[in-house]
């Protein structure tokens, strides 16, 4: 038996079509059930579909084998336990600071509003920038509006979200895309198994 997690959501959505030219479909009975683990067209794989966050947990444990996330998930998880396979290309997005205007980031102690703390503090600490981190969990655009923090630190795509609050993006972090990740331990006792899987995804990307 094989267990893929698999993040819902936006990266569900562009995973399913790869997934299905590899040989792996999910009936939309089992996608709109409100299992968590669904059954696939073949006996011996199933799948499970938890937030994105999730998934390198799940997967670190064994208790999936595999797993399909964003690259800014497992740029906070770590890599302890983990292998990355493969980029899927899905999901393309850029890891940015962004603020009101370029001057707010010049501070003696830059406050910072993300979700991405560990991103945050390796790239402000490479650059030698004291800074404040201000956690939050979604609506990061928001803080530089209401005077809670200087800048944030969040992903950005068509840069809509930026520009419907006023932001403007000034530094880029990272680039982003889903990522097809293993347990390490697994991978080794269940090579061929899973090395089909890569193959078979990686042939139709
Ligand atoms: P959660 O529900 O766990 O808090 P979320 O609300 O951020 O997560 P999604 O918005 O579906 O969930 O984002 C999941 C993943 O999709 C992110 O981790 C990132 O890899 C990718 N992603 C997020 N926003 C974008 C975007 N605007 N464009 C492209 N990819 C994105
Ligand atoms: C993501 C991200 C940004 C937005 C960027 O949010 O957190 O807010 O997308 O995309 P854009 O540059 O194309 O506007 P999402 O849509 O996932 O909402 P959420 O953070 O509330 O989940």
């Amino acid at each position: 038996m094989l267990t893929i997690a698999l993040s819902k959501g936006r990266i569900l959505e562009q995973t399913l079509p790869l997934l299905k030219k590899a040989g792996l479909e999910i009936a939309d009975e089992e996608l709109n059930s409100r299992k968590l683990i669904l059954d696939t067209n073949l006996d011996d794989v199933k799948v499970i579909v938890i937030r994105a966050t999730d998934v390198p947990v799940f997967v670190q444990h064994g208790a999936a084998d595999m797993g399909i996330t964003g690259k800014d998930v497992l740029l906070e998880h770590g890599a302890n336990g983990l292998f990355e396979l493969l980029d899927l290309g899905i999901a393309k997005c850029k890891l940015m600071v962004a603020a009101i205007d370029k001057n707010k980031l010049e501070q003696n102690t830059l406050k910072i509003a993300t979700k991405y703390v560990n991103s945050a503090k390796r790239y402000f600490e490479t650059k030698g920038q004291q800074i404040e981190i201000i956690k939050l969990y979604g609506a990061m655009e928001l803080a530089p509006v209401v005077g809670l923090a200087h800048c944030i630190v969040d992903l950005v795509d068509t840069g809509n979200t930026l520009k419907a609050n006023g932001l403007v993006p000034l530094e880029h972090i990272e680039d982003i895309s889903s990522r097809l990740i293993v347990n390490a331990a697994l991978f080794k006792t269940k090579n061929a198994q899973i090395k089909t899987w890569v193959k078979g995804i990686e042939q139709n990307l």
